[in-house]
């Protein structure tokens, strides 16, 4: 059997980790997956973390089989920390799941199962993994307009005329906060209309939020998908700690239901756990219970959030650095894009011929598509990577050669 299965195309995120790794050059910089590094150019353990993994080691008594539903307590905090102060809390159930790509799994799997004909609406661009998670549980897949590749902002009206022609079989899947791979965020005058719409003509809101606290706040960055909660009878929800708790590897997150009344939500979530015990079963154990000893000790969850702050600080600062370089070294604005993007990415536009030029004349790797991730950068590489970018950037030739 096996001779008949050819290698598949590697996947074009993480195959630059091991390219990059593999390339000698010292000056080589990394904005390719997205992983928050600090100054050094390390993605440390946050402090809270370490400081709660001591807590378990000492504390924790078993390693049982914990069920299905995973972990209740990281359960409820996480559901707090999105959906905290929204009359959706009291119809909402979530369940933990191995990461947001696990959550999402989990969610097209209940839609496969409970509305089999759906369409799931994705941006363009979306995040790489959209489409192939919602197509392998057998969903129809689309794409609504997003960006505007000249301002790199949202185009809010092409965006919602495309979703006023959706209805009661159709999924608009919507990125919470730092959208993947643009950083361009609807306003939230957006978000009050898709709940209106949503109310209005019985299409699914589904919102994958994985960066909550890497944008504006943890706060403001759910702002947009608690008016949605308040505003619709039944949502999605796909959340990630690999970013927000530097938890990449424990692959926790989870997957939350608001339902018309909390029955119904708990419903959802049993038959999620049934498709779940099809495949992995139950999800790991360590990143949630680190998560949910942070989140119940107020110590650790104030030096948490005061070294989420400082990583938002540090993006931040990045971003700012660019806009002045890029405006020094094009003479212009027009990469004044990266002051306005939110959370570890823009996206540059650059062609698949110029993003092949930055890796093999200055070792700098972007994603296909010419997703950056600003976090992967150090201040003093700043000037560096501006100087390539614009000296390939107003080469047209590049793009020339290639299309010949
Ligand atoms: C990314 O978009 O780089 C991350 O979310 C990593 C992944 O799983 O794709």
């Amino acid at each position: 059997m096996f001779e008949q299965i050819q290698a598949p195309k590697a996947d074009p995120i993480l195959s630059l980790i091991s390219e990059y790794k593999n390339d000698p050059r010292t000056t080589k910089i990394d904005l390719g997956i997205g992983v928050y590094r600090n100054a050094d150019g390390i993605t440390p353990i946050m402090q809270a973390v370490a400081r709660a993994e001591q807590q378990l080691m000492t504390t924790e008594t078993t390693k049982a089989y914990q069920g299905l539903i995973g972990d209740e307590r990281f359960n409820t905090a996480i559901q707090t920390l999105l959906l905290g102060g929204t009359s959706a809390m009291a119809r909402a159930s979530t369940l933990q799941t191995p990461g947001a790509s696990g959550a999402l799994r989990n969610l097209a799997d209940l839609l496969a199962f409970a509305r089999p004909k759906a369409t799931v609406w994705i941006s363009n661009p979306s995040y790489i993994n959209h489409r192939p998670i919602m197509q392998r549980a057998g969903l129809a897949v689309q794409e609504y307009p997003y960006l505007n590749m000249v301002t790199k902002a949202v185009d809010e009206t092409a965006m919602l005329d495309q979703v006023a022609q959706l209805g009661p079989d159709d999924v608009l899947l919507l990125h919470g906060c730092c959208h993947n791979p643009s950083g361009a965020d609807l306003s939230l005058d957006a978000w009050q209309r898709i709940g209106e719409l949503a109310q209005q003509n019985g299409f699914l809101p589904f919102v994958d939020i994985a960066y909550q606290g890497l944008g504006d706040g943890l706060d403001a960055d759910a702002h947009g998908l608690r008016l949605l909660a308040d505003a619709v009878p039944e949502l999605m929800i796909s959340t990630s700690c690999s970013k927000n708790f530097g938890l990449y590897r424990e692959r926790t997150g989870a997957a939350i239901l608001v339902g018309n009344d909390l029955g119904q939500a708990q419903n959802g979530r049993a038959k999620m756990c049934e498709l779940a015990r099809g495949s992995y079963s139950m999800p790991p154990s360590h990143g949630a219970a680190i998560v949910s000893t942070i989140l119940a000790d107020d110590e650790l969850n104030s030096l948490w959030r005061a070294e989420l702050d400082s990583m938002n600080l540090r993006i931040n600062g990045l971003r700012s650095a660019l806009v002045d370089s890029f405006r020094t070294a094009s003479q212009g604005e027009s990469y004044d894009y990266f002051g306005r993007h939110k959370g570890m990415f823009s996206l540059t536009g650059l062609s698949d011929a110029k993003i092949a030029r930055l890796k093999a004349e200055y070792g700098i790797y972007i994603v296909g598509g010419g997703r950056v991730n600003i976090a992967g950068l150090k201040l003093n590489q700043v000037e560096t990577l501006v100087a390539a970018v614009v000296a390939v950037d107003v080469d047209v030739a590049v793009d020339v050669a290639v299309n010949v």
